[in-house]
């Protein structure tokens, strides 16, 4: 294998002047392209000169800059030559000045203005009526400055005018000294620079930086004979395979430490990838995927799950009821069921909440407010089924948006229904999901929901902290015993946008929405 060369062989230092200087792994001559060899050549018939861009290109026959640039930076990292960079402002005309180089200055034509008049007419009015207001107002300050007084409204021109016409002449033809092209500012006065540079249009500033090309020793020491410009060969085809030409061949060597564009192709949204990932790993876990409509009732959504008809988060301000369909008919099976269960507990056993249910407020449609509604509703449908299934769908409650809340986001809901359900079972689910999601320490705390008992948070360790991702637990009785279910259900709902942040690594939940393509190309591949 040949030495490659390349920036991370050689060590960059920065020496006390600034220039850069790099230690070098011995390179051989073998290894020079052909422009750094063309370059190299062309330095040493004046090995002392220091190159310009110009003196490079035409003495390389070449009209492409980058050829330059590109074979001089190979040369410089491999310590044949040194590149010294010129910072160097140029000065041209702005619009005013280009204005100022025809008509005169606007000083200039102030005073010529002036001289032109009686004194007695060079009033402030006359001037205002003469000059536009964009002129009269800045000219008035010029010529103050220049020893013109204004008494009374009357403008009068000093006993010493010339003076005052020798600066407007110094002025004009430092104007006329420039062009649109630009002039070298060390050519020029710097006082006028400065004192045009704060008026408006007149000159304009351009930086550039020059740069210059010097063989240092090495490169001066370089043996001519070896820089012959040979055929590189690019690409190693099949057909040299089968002679031996490729042996004798040289090959273009290639820096794969270069920077080079990024490809960037289209790729799914992260979300949708991490919601791929999610299914493939509930799938794989032996589960079947369920989905549901947006458009619920609060039955369904709420008092199917024994949630007290009068739970805040019932109220308009955590959920969006809708206008139309204002009310969706229930089954009164269901109704007379929930009613039942809500005012006394029905064949449960327990009390229920008391009071009288709202067959009205059951109706009621809404947006989602969990996906929970998914699987008691699979329940319903399914009651003698032993199941495992899971959802991943979008849900809405009425939140200000801030860095950790939206007003839809996603769930992933599960339950399993069968007959050795139990918690330890719900846990080692849970854990068993989060550890090939790749978190592998999980924990469960006590909580509280209406329809689970015993109710469980679901706790993810991440950067060194527990961050809550979902809730869990047992459907109550109260929650079963109406849908004819036969077994224990497990069940448990998490926060989609919850776990994105932690495997995307970001801290604001909005920047999963944002149309940011830079931010989104940039997000890691889930
Ligand atoms: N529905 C609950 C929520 O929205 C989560 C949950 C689902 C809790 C199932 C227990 C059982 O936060």
């Amino acid at each position: 294998m040949p030495t490659l060369w390349n920036s991370t062989l050689g060590r960059r230092i920065n020496s006390s002047e600034g220039v850069k200087r790099y230690t070098i792994v011995p390179v051989t001559m073998a290894d020079l392209g052909n422009n750094e060899r063309r370059m190299l050549k062309v330095m040493l018939e004046e090995p002392d000169s220091a190159w310009t861009l110009d003196d490079l290109l035409n003495s390389c026959g070449w009209n492409d800059q980058a050829h330059v640039a590109g074979a001089g930076l190979g040369l410089e990292e491999m310590g044949f030559l040194e590149i010294e960079e010129i910072p160097s402002r140029f000065i041209s005309l702005g619009p005013e000045g280009i204005r100022a180089s025809e008509n005169g200055l606007l000083e200039s034509r102030l005073l010529n203005w002036l001289l032109e008049r009686e004194s007695s007419a060079r009033t402030m009015a006359a001037l205002s009526s003469d000059f536009e207001k964009s002129e009269s107002g800045p000219g008035i300050g010029l010529l103050k400055k220049m020893g013109i007084e204004i008494n009374k409204g009357t403008l009068i021109i000093p006993d010493d005018i010339n003076s005052i016409q020798t600066i407007i002449n110094e002025r004009q033809s430092f104007i006329s000294t420039l062009d649109n092209e630009g002039v070298d500012s060390e050519n020029l006065d710097r006082e006028m620079i400065s004192s045009f540079k704060v008026r408006k249009g007149i000159i304009e500033i351009t930086e550039s930086v020059s740069r210059t090309w010097t063989l240092t020793q090495k490169g001066k020491n370089s043996d001519i004979s070896t820089l012959d410009e040979t055929q590189l060969i690019v690409d190693l085809t099949p057909e040299m395979l089968q002679t031996d030409e490729w042996k004798n061949a040289e090959f273009k060597r290639y820096d794969v430490n270069l920077p080079a564009p990024t490809p960037s192709g289209g790729r799914p949204h992260p979300m949708q990838s991490l919601i791929q990932r999610i299914r493939a790993i509930f799938l794989e876990m032996g589960f079947s995927e369920i989905e549901g409509d947006f458009v619920r009732t609060a039955g369904w959504n709420m008092d199917s799950l024994f949630i007290p008809q009068t739970h805040p988060a019932r109220a308009m301000q955590d959920t969006f009821y809708l206008d139309n369909p204002q009310s969706i008919p229930i089954e009164e099976k269901w109704l007379n069921l929930w009613a039942d269960v809500h005012e006394n507990g029905g064949d449960t056993g327990s009390t229920g909440w008391g009071g009288k249910f709202d067959q009205d407020e059951a109706r009621k449609g809404l947006l989602r407010t969990h996906t929970t509604v998914n699987t008691v509703h699979h329940l319903a449908e399914n009651p003698n089924e032993p199941c495992r299934v899971f959802g991943i769908g979008r849900v809405f409650r009425q939140e200000a948006i801030d860095k950790s809340h939206l007003p839809e986001f996603h769930q992933i809901e599960g339950i399993i229904h069968e007959p050795e359900a139990s918690l330890p079972m719900l846990v080692t689910t849970l854990k068993t999901f989060y550890a090939k999601m790749g978190y592998p320490d999980v924990r469960v705390r006590p909580a509280y929901f209406p329809y689970t008992e015993p109710s469980l948070e679901i706790e993810v360790k991440w950067r060194g902290m527990w961050l809550e991702l979902g809730g869990a637990g047992i459907f109550r009785p109260e929650v079963t015993e109406p849908l004819g279910t036969e077994w224990p259900v497990c069940a448990w709902g998490m926060g989609l946008e919850r776990l994105a942040m932690l495997v995307l690594g970001m801290d604001d939940i909005r920047e999963l929405y944002l149309p940011d393509l830079q931010k989104l190309r940039s997000m890691p591949i889930i």
